[in-house]
């Protein structure tokens, strides 16, 4: 798939995603092959306020590119404006959030809100394309409101008739939120009437699933989110079986322990250490989350304060496993644990 003068051929694209994919998320994801990567929403009047947070989720370096901006708002002059700013930035894309569910964005009108006002929907992208000199444009959709109100086709349309390269489905409806299976069928019907890119989201987990998706419903590639959370070797799986037509399988605990080893310094370098400590905590849990013993991880790694404590305790960990130190146990309650602790979009729960 090419977007303006950069191919991206088959290689995969990671979400934005919010309190996630910050430089250390994209680094270790660009280390195992992914194609082009976000930085997580920043708001189009926080960039023209100059404020001190949106510019820190706004900012790349050089190594990092291909990357994308994603832009959230709702005032198409406040938005091309914006647009104008973070082009100096020289990213790859900049997309509109058209899709966020959660009611911190929804409530300014913005994200997912957009899905029901074409008219505005059609005056931001048109702003955005005009005020974009070199720029590709791209916009993220979800389905529509609800199950009675999808109107992909019509959106689609729109960001196509003003200019957007290509467009992203989250194959749910604003409504669903997580709850459903994505409704795959609906890139197909878009695919037929666009002749932009149209890019796969939802529930993309297992290399199998994404082939699945790319082949029957025609998508011209597929945005990964979640699936890549603790997981980066999602990307390197998905190169390998592309190039190779061979899948190395599921990684084992050394292999997952080289990654957060790198993570963790990614984060170490880009934080330092008292907010990096902080922030990699969770990580430490979704790339443990299928080995035994992530109940002690669970339990202990939020009380750790040093960065020194977090590598004997892996050590530890990586030991005990390897040694069958651990027991199988009730996944219940480690689901429940996790859900509380970590899965913060499964409760509702905004950060
Ligand atoms: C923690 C989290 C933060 C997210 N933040 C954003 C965001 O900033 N912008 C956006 O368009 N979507 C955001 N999303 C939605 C994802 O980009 C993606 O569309 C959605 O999770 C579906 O893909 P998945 O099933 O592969 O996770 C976020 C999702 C999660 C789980």
């Amino acid at each position: 798939m090419k977007i303006g003068e950069f191919d991206l051929g088959n290689k995969l694209i990671l979400a934005p995603m919010a309190d996630i994919s910050d430089k250390s998320f994209r680094k270790i994801a660009k280390d195992f092959g992914v194609g082009l990567t976000f930085t997580q929403m920043v708001s189009a009047e926080g960039v023209l306020k100059n404020n001190f947070e949106t510019l820190r989720y706004l900012s790349f370096s050089r190594q990092e590119k291909p990357i994308g901006v994603q832009i959230l708002g709702n005032d198409p002059d406040i938005i091309g404006e914006a647009v104008s700013e973070i082009e100096k930035f020289n990213p790859d894309v900049i997309d509109l959030n058209s899709g966020c569910s959660v009611s911190k964005v929804t409530k300014n009108s913005f994200g997912a809100s957009l899905l029901e006002s074409p008219n505005l929907l059609a005056q931001i992208i048109k702003r955005m394309k005009l005020s974009s000199k070199k720029t590709p444009i791209s916009v993220k959709f979800r389905l529509g409101k609800d199950k009675n109100n999808v109107n992909i086709l019509e959106n689609a349309k729109i960001a196509e008739e003003n200019g957007a390269d290509y467009i992203v489905i989250h194959c749910r409806t604003r409504a669903d939120k997580y709850d459903v299976d994505a409704q795959w069928e609906w890139v197909k019907k878009t695919k037929n009437v666009l002749s932009i890119p149209v890019v796969a989201n939802g529930s993309l987990f297992e290399p199998q699933e994404l082939f699945r998706v790319k082949k029957n419903y025609n998508a011209d590639n597929l945005m990964i989110a979640r699936g890549a959370i603790g997981n980066p070797f999602i990307f390197s799986r998905y190169n390998s079986i592309v190039e190779n037509n061979f899948d190395p399988g599921e990684p084992d605990v050394d292999s997952v322990y080289k990654a957060i080893l790198a993570h963790i310094q990614y984060i170490r370098e880009d934080y330092g250490d008292d907010i990096g400590i902080q922030k990699i905590k969770k990580h430490i849990v979704w790339y443990f989350k299928n080995f035994v013993g992530i109940e002690t991880i669970l339990e202990k790694i939020f009380s750790l304060s040093k960065f020194s404590e977090v590598f004997e305790f892996l050590e530890e960990h990586v030991f005990k496993i390897k040694n069958n130190k651990y027991k199988l146990l009730n996944n219940i309650d480690v689901q429940k644990l996790f859900i509380e602790k970590i899965n913060f979009w499964e409760l509702g729960v905004e950060k």
